[in-house]
């Protein structure tokens, strides 16, 4: 083995100084041996380079200075300082451990053998994600999808991997049978799996039906309020009622749900403003929300539900207004299968919308996981448009219940964000996994520093320099120690990718010059 430097000094396990030659890459795994100083064997410490400067031994002006430039002809060393970050030690024949020993100056650092990774990392999970890196080194990382109970948070700047790790995750998840669900805020997700099996990724609208909902979900997903208890009883009276009228109508005269809510419509004589204006969709929707509000209207006897009734209806035009909704289509949340990726393109809409939409969802979800459907993989991008700090809206607190009770039924949050300065900690503080893309900005990493106790300041300090799709994962689907993974590049997704506008310009250029010629030619002719 070739050794790259000695250790200097080491003020605690985690860390020591080296000097070497030259410089070392950051983020490089290497291997210090030492002897037990408790007994006769070895200790092997597993660590990685978490800096690396460049040096003269002497700086040349003070041997100027002191007469002694060039003395004999010797150009003075240059040297290099290097910090390590000590991820584990490994006893001779024994399991690998958190440091326990300050490694011994003088010990040399070599690079880490594929044997001492292999004892560190083996242990892993069953789901491959990637190797550790660099690549070359050929050891495989495997996380442990049983510990994804406790969620993971996904941070990295644009373009430093995430939606490539969201995808190896989706794919490789729901080929063990995983429902997984994408809320796919950019329409970027029409992945092709890695298999070639296209029917495992269901690509929905993102729109809910109020007729395939149970009256109790979406009275609660319309007043979340917890004190608001009987306002969303008789609301939910209300949509029952509804529903089953409409429905009865169906049954009874063989006919679809739309055709009845027209009729319904016109025996009320319910007028919507600038009818011609709105698609088809949208006015069956309009129509159902003012049967729903007649509906409360009616069914308020007494003078409590009466007052009741003004702020219900607020609420429901609200939430209408808000919110898409289809009378024809089916819910979101139904075609997720295990074993499926269900994609929920939001791209389209507004960021208020794609809040409400998400809040119904995941109230969706989290009942059913209560009643005892397969525990499921939630993926949410854009972290900040439903966790901001700042904001106050409903979606949060629906997300961090997800969080919280997901633990218990079986609900995997997968949150995903480029500027982690800017989440509530709150929220974010459920998260107990992690995957560390490059991230630049100082507050960035400060930020994730603070979510994740574990990260220390040493091993964070590689995370600017990481590149696309190398990734720093912790928290107990990583095993027991932080490994440095470069991710497996996922060849079935391709939106989202840079795209090569050199390439694309100058083959546009010909083209236009070859129409021009045509053009000529076939005047000339
Ligand atoms: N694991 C990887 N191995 C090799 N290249 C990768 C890897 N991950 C990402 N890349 C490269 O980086 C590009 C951007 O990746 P990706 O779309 O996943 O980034 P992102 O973090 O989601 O960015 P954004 O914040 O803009 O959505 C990819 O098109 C690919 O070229
Ligand atoms: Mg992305």
């Amino acid at each position: 083995m070739s050794v790259l430097g000695y250790v200097f000094e080491s003020p605690n396990p985690r860390v020591s100084s080296v000097f070497s030659e030259a410089p070392l890459p950051l983020g490089e795994y290497v291997s210090m041996k030492f002897k037990d100083p408790r007994g006769g064997g070895f200790i092997t410490a597993l660590a990685i380079v978490s800096n690396s400067g460049y040096r003269l031994a002497v700086p040349t002006s003070f041997l100027r200075y002191i007469g002694r430039e060039g003395s004999g002809g010797v150009e003075p060393p240059k040297l290099s300082p290097i910090a390590l970050y000590v991820i584990a030690e490994v006893l001779e024949g024994g399991f690998p451990e958190p440091p326990r020993y300050p490694v011994p100056p003088d010990t040399p650092v070599e690079p880490a053998s594929a044997g001492l990774l292999e004892s560190v990392y083996g242990l892993g999970g069953v789901v491959r994600i990637g190797g550790l890196a660099p690549r070359k080194l050929g050891v495989e990382v495997r996380v442990n999808p049983d510990k994804l109970a406790k969620h993971l948070f996904i941070a990295g700047a644009t373009g430093s991997g995430k939606s490539n790790l969201v995808a190896i995750l989706a794919d490789r998840l729901s080929a063990i049978g995983a429902p997984v669900l994408i809320f796919d805020v950019h329409g970027e997700y029409n992945i092709m799996p890695e298999d070639g099996d296209t029917s495992k990724v269901i690509l929905v609208q993102a729109k809910i039906n109020p007729l395939k909902m149970s009256p109790r979900v979406i009275s609660t997903i319309i007043i979340p309020e917890p004190a608001a208890r009987r306002q969303r009883r008789q609301l939910a009276v209300a949509i029952k009622t509804l529903n089953s009228n409409i429905i009865g109508v169906v049954r009874k005269e063989k006919t679809s749900p739309d055709r009845v809510i027209e009729m319904m419509a016109s025996q009320h004589e319910i007028e919507i403003e600038e009818a011609e204006d709105l698609g088809r969709e949208e006015l069956l929707a309009e129509y159902y929300k003012e049967l729903l509000i007649k509906t409360v209207k009616i069914n308020a006897h007494t003078s409590d539900e009466k007052k009741r009734a003004d702020t219900i209806i607020d609420k429901v035009e609200e939430f209408f207004e808000r919110t898409p909704v289809t009378i024809t289509g089916e819910q979101p949340t139904k075609h997720v299968r295990p074993g499926t990726i269900t994609v929920v393109d939001v791209s389209a809409l507004d960021d208020e919308q794609k809040r409400w939409i998400l809040k119904v969802i995941v109230d969706e979800l989290l009942v059913k996981l209560k009643e005892g459907e397969t525990p499921i993989v939630l993926v949410v991008e854009e972290a900040p448009l439903f966790l901001g700090i700042e904001l106050g809206h409903p979606v949060k607190t629906t997300l961090q219940k997800f969080a919280r009770e997901g633990r218990k039924f079986g609900g995997c949050l997968i949150i995903v964000s480029q500027r982690p300065r800017s989440l509530d900690i709150n929220v974010v503080s459920q998260l107990q996994n992690f995957a560390f893309l490059r991230m630049v900005q100082e507050e960035d990493v400060k930020a994730v520093m603070n979510i994740a106790d574990n990260l220390d300041q040493s091993l964070a300090n590689i995370i600017p320099t990481l590149p696309d799709g190398r990734a720093i994962i912790m928290g107990e689907w990583a095993g027991r120690f932080p490994a440095l993974v470069d991710i497996d590049l996922h060849k079935g997704k391709k939106v989202g990718a840079t795209p090569p506008l050199t390439k694309i310009w100058s083959e546009m250029r010909e083209k236009e010059k070859m129409g021009k010629e045509e053009r000529v030619v076939f005047s000339v002719e």
